[in-house]
């Protein structure tokens, strides 16, 4: 595959949607910051991440970022949405994420952003009543504003590539239906504002219509209906999704496996969350929380397999909670009670207090899927990029198979993804070579 990849000249676009949220802003002063030397990119696998080729005892672990050809984080250009006309720099400050210590030195950077004005309706997210949004008389109308938004940016800064992310506020919870299914019938739905298009499938299509990657960091439907996942392939446009992988499902992603490696049982398992921030308040709106449970809950029955094991997890109780506590901010406590069980049944009790920093987690993942996705185009990869599920609490998946939550599958595929990518051996862990004569 190796010959194949264009090379990462020139600027990256990075579009974000939601783009005075805490996460956006976190990642673009986070950028900046990085940029000028004020800081570093922990979290992020491809800023500081190696890879392994060959065998053990070559000792070969060379840097990501230096084996595959990223996109260079001087090479990006920001832009976005959102739904309040406010610079980054108040943007920044107002999301309390940083310390105004750390965001004062870039104000001039973010005091150039501003937004470009967003799709939204608050039928779609009702605790928020945006300010600064187009109107049009279809939502096949709005979508056109967004292509014409997205093909300005371009020339106007001199973007050679685009990438578009979503962090934008979590939708109230939307089943697949028949608008979804195909193309004509998405098409038909846009021009007849059908209530089953949503705001954040209007920016999907939006870029995949100009041949712009999307990831989507909520877990909205969005992306993850048949219809735009044809389309993607159609127009050769990667797309991953959806809901970042950050705090409590990082963790349960990881304590599961290792549950199930031992073959040790589970009686139930607890979480419940207490943040303050935006997507907090918006999350305390049912409608919307559905969506976020169903992402959360989804992980748990996928890695421990209740069906191939019965007597371990069958029937486990499995909560998740999430408390608007405003105090806190966007620095989330999650908690974690999980009921197990070993030896002839002999129960035991994990307990897990993560006191965490949302945007602080979230941050890097943003960074991270804009390169990865931005080298998927490049190399020719198209529609959904399964890859990507290392970042994802709900991978998108083919239809025939189901997603892949454990963290450390979820690291293997995405190295040997890289190692495909640039012709390496894939390398399985068998090792046996080590041992024979
Ligand atoms: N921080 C994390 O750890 C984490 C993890 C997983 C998922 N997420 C998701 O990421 C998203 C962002 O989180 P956040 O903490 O930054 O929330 P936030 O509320 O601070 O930011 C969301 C931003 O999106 C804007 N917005 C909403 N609808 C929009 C639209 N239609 N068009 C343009 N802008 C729109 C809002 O005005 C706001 O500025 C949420 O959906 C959240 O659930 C966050």
């Amino acid at each position: 595959m190796k010959n194949n990849i264009s090379p990462a000249h020139g600027k990256l676009g990075v579009l974000v949607v939601g783009i005075n949220g805490a996460v956006a802003t976190t990642f673009i002063a986070g950028l900046f910051a990085i940029k000028k030397g004020y800081g570093k990119p922990f979290g992020s696998l491809t800023q500081l991440g190696t890879i392994r080729l060959g065998k053990r005892s070559d000792m070969n672990f060379p840097k990501i970022n230096e084996f595959v050809p990223l996109a260079d984080i001087n090479d990006i250009v920001i832009g976005g949405w959102d739904i309040f006309d406010q610079n980054l720099y108040d943007a920044a400050s107002e999301s309390k994420v940083l310390e105004q210590k750390d965001i004062d030195p870039i104000k001039q950077e973010l005091q150039s952003l501003r937004p470009m004005r967003a799709v939204f309706d608050n039928y779609y997210v009702k605790k928020l009543n945006g300010t600064y949004i187009k109107s049009a008389a279809t939502k096949m109308e709005l979508a056109e504003q967004l292509r014409a938004d997205i093909r300005d940016f371009k020339s106007k800064n001199s973007v050679d590539r685009l990438v578009m992310i979503w962090c934008g506020s979590t939708e109230i919870y939307m089943g697949r239906n028949d608008v979804h299914n195909t193309i004509e019938n998405f098409e038909k739905a846009l021009q007849e504002n059908d209530v089953n298009i949503t705001p954040s499938m209007l920016y999907a299509y939006a870029a995949i219509m100009e041949g712009v990657p999307y990831a989507n960091g909520a877990p909205n439907l969005t992306v993850d209906i048949p219809a735009l996942i044809e389309l993607s392939k159609h127009k050769n446009v990667p797309i991953a999704g959806k809901d970042f992988k950050t705090g409590q499902t990082l963790i349960k992603t990881v304590i599961a496996p290792m549950l199930k490696a031992r073959m040790l049982g589970l009686q139930g398992w607890f979480s419940t969350n207490i943040l303050g921030n935006r997507d907090g308040e918006v999350l305390d709106d049912p409608f919307s929380f559905k969506t976020k449970e169903e992402s959360k809950l989804s992980v748990l029955e996928q890695i421990l397999q209740p069906d191939l094991y019965p007597e371990l997890y069958k029937n486990f109780y499995h909560k998740v909670r999430i408390n608007y506590y405003p105090p806190r901010g966007d620095s989330k406590e999650g908690w974690d009670n999980i009921d197990i069980f070993g030896w002839l049944g002999y129960p035991m009790q994990i307990k897990v207090d993560f006191l965490c920093r949302d945007s602080i987690l979230a941050a890097p993942i943003v960074l991270d899927l804009v390169l990865f996705i931005d080298l998927a185009q490049r190399v020719g990869m198209n529609g959904i990029q399964e890859w990507l599920s290392f970042y994802f609490k709900s991978p998108m998946h083919a239809p025939e198979v189901y997603p892949e939550h454990d963290l450390f599958i979820q690291q293997s595929k995405l190295k040997n993804t890289l190692r495909h990518i640039m012709g390496e051996d894939l390398i399985t862990h068998l090792g046996l070579e080590y041992y024979e004569e």
